[in-house]
């Protein structure tokens, strides 16, 4: 079992194209705005466009529908290149406990890292580069010589990640802005159980 992450078995290459293509001018829109975003990563929701068009169409979605995975919400994602982000844990006031990301573009080189459990208080969080993310927080946590990884995940995969422990992707060695798609599950199920429905229904990698 791993704690942090599971690769789906599928690529979903269809829906990456399909998603690519329908959300085009928008990643376009997005990416552009990495000039003048001060944060190191940024998203739009895109609920209703996945709810109303794309929804039936994409292989994943009707993959989660099957083990009953309903989606609350989606978000476009999009992460600068050249750098590392701010250490945090989703939405820390009410902490979002898991996410399926689909990669969409820039994926390959892209990595999500977490670090010990316990080696924050949580309640802090990293403000750096403007990066919304909970709580106030301590000064170390600024720094990533001091973070203690415990685990680390190559993006370029559909991925289910654990958004509740503290984590940062690390954008260092990419080149080019990442961009993923982002589904949140209604009543913020946790990662262990989320991963059990798609594991009974063998979608998931063996870690
Ligand atoms: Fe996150």
């Amino acid at each position: 079992m791993n704690k942090y992450f599971y690769k789906f078995k599928k690529s979903y290459a269809n829906d990456i194209v399909l998603c690519n293509d329908f959300f085009k001018d928008k990643i376009t829109e997005m990416t552009n705005r990495r000039h003048t975003s001060i944060r190191w990563h940024y998203w739009d929701p895109v609920t209703n466009e996945v709810a109303n068009t794309l929804n039936s169409q994409l292989e994943l979605f009707n993959d989660m529908a099957d083990c009953n995975l309903i989606i609350h919400h989606v978000n476009l994602f999009v992460c600068k290149e050249g750098v590392i982000g701010g250490l945090h844990i989703d939405s820390a006031s009410w902490p979002r406990r898991c996410s399926i990301n689909l990669p969409l573009s820039g994926c390959e080189d892209s990595e999500m890292i977490w670090v010990r459990e316990d080696q924050y208080p949580v309640g802090q969080v990293d403000q750096r580069n403007g990066a919304r993310a909970g709580f106030p927080v301590g000064a170390n946590i600024n720094d990533d010589t001091e973070w203690d990884v415990v685990e680390t995940c190559n993006l370029g995969r559909t991925t289910l990640i654990k958004t509740d422990s503290w984590h940062t992707i690390d954008n260092r060695k990419n080149t080019v802005p990442r961009v993923t798609l982002a589904f949140r599950l209604l009543g913020n199920p946790e990662y262990d159980w989320v991963y059990e429905q798609l594991d009974k229904k063998g979608l998931l990698e063996i870690a």
